[in-house]
């Protein structure tokens, strides 16, 4: 089988389950517990907490560890209060798409950031934002679908000055490119393990300390009385695991996945009919969505299944669904077209071969 649907979620690498096992079986304590085996679990997650505030440049006791990225996406938005004004554009995951949908019948005053053609927010952005005054902005550092990068670190700067809390979801971003938190300027970052080679049901918010945090869970006082609940400490000590291997082998992963996607795209602009969305932006090395004329994407997809090739047809939690993807649609593509998108999302285990392979059986399916 050929996984090419990374950006959905990541094989566990072997080296994150053999560090997360002995936590599954013999050192079961609570981290809470003042005897030997509590005290090694929490030793376990201090250390955890360690390696993940170190690939994106934070201190440990930056990283607020929750149940995944759309969590951390949540405890970001968790402070704003009945008619408060808030920004983000269209294209956001919908972890956090869904909580402007509630702001908003809350009293909350939502602008609507537009983006072009291009996936990106055009030059008059920054100036709307001003003109708006926002108390918080979320803007995401890579987009899951099309892959586009956008410039965070130059709206943190800006509205930082002014008083806003900036947020970005940096779920896809973590692992394929450096993710600088300090650098970005941001005041919450939102991670997750799964897109790192690491365990589900993992992630973190990482926070400025000076950002107030409010809760969604409370409880036991756990993670500095931001999130409570018993640990997952196994998860969280893969989700550590995952983050040391992914800093130490960015620069190698990086040149693989370029070198990939080179070469796919090379062998998609083969293809009659063929589009790739946004293909001029910045990207993730590893992201190429694509659509060719009158073939339906969801279609695409089955009949590549069919083949062992396992791509997207969108965002997967969007999957399933009938409607255009929201993030092509606020492209300003048209629905029809946005239909026929494929996302093929490549991985540290995928091969030139692979690709070679990838484009045969397309071809060979249309
Ligand atoms: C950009 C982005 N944010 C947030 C999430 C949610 O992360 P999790 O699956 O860990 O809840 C995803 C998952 O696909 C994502 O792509």
């Amino acid at each position: 089988m050929s996984h090419f649907d990374h950006n959905a979620t990541t094989p566990l690498d072997e080296r994150v389950l053999a560090a997360m096992l002995p936590y599954l079986q013999g050192l079961y304590g609570n981290p809470s517990s003042l005897y030997r085996l509590g005290r090694i679990a929490r030793t376990a997650i201090d250390c955890a907490r360690e390696q993940v505030a170190t690939l994106v440049g934070a201190a440990a006791g930056q990283v607020i560890f929750t149940s995944g990225g759309t969590e951390a996406n949540h405890l970001a938005f968790a402070g704003l209060k009945p008619g408060a004004r808030f920004a983000l554009s269209g294209i956001e995951h919908p972890s956090v798409l869904q909580q402007a949908v509630r702001l908003q019948s809350q009293g909350c005053q939502w602008l609507k950031l537009d983006v072009g053609g291009n996936g990106l927010l055009p030059p008059d952005t920054l100036a709307k934002l001003k003109a708006f005054r926002p108390e918080f902005v979320s803007i995401m550092r890579a987009n899951n679908e099309t892959g586009t990068l956008e410039d965070v670190r130059q709206y943190a700067h800006a509205l930082r000055a002014d008083g806003s809390i900036v947020h970005t979801d940096a779920v896809q971003a973590l692992g394929k490119i450096p993710v600088a938190f300090t650098e970005l300027a941001v005041h919450m970052m939102s991670l997750s393990s799964h897109k790192i080679y690491g365990p589900k049901g993992c992630g973190a918010l990482v926070y400025d300390k000076g950002t107030p945090i409010t809760p969604l869970l409370m409880g036991g006082g756990q993670e500095q009385g931001h999130r409570a609940g018993t640990e997952n400490v196994a998860a969280i000590v893969g989700f550590g695991k995952a983050a040391e291997l992914a800093l130490a082998e960015l620069d190698d992963n990086r040149r693989h996945l370029a070198r990939l996607k080179a070469a796919l795209e090379q062998g998609l602009k083969t293809v009659p009919g063929l589009t790739i969305f946004a293909e001029h932006t910045p990207r993730l090395p590893n992201t190429v969505q694509f659509g060719i004329a009158g073939i339906d994407g969801e279609m695409l997809l089955m009949n590549l299944d069919k083949h062992g090739i396992a791509v997207s047809s969108g965002s997967a939690c969007a999957s399933g669904g009938s409607e255009p993807s929201p993030v092509l649609v606020a492209m300003g593509v048209a629905p029809e077209q946005a239909k026929t998108a494929v996302r093929v999302s490549l991985g540290k285990a995928n091969s030139e071969a692979d690709i070679v392979a990838f484009i045969h059986c397309l071809k060979t399916l249309i």
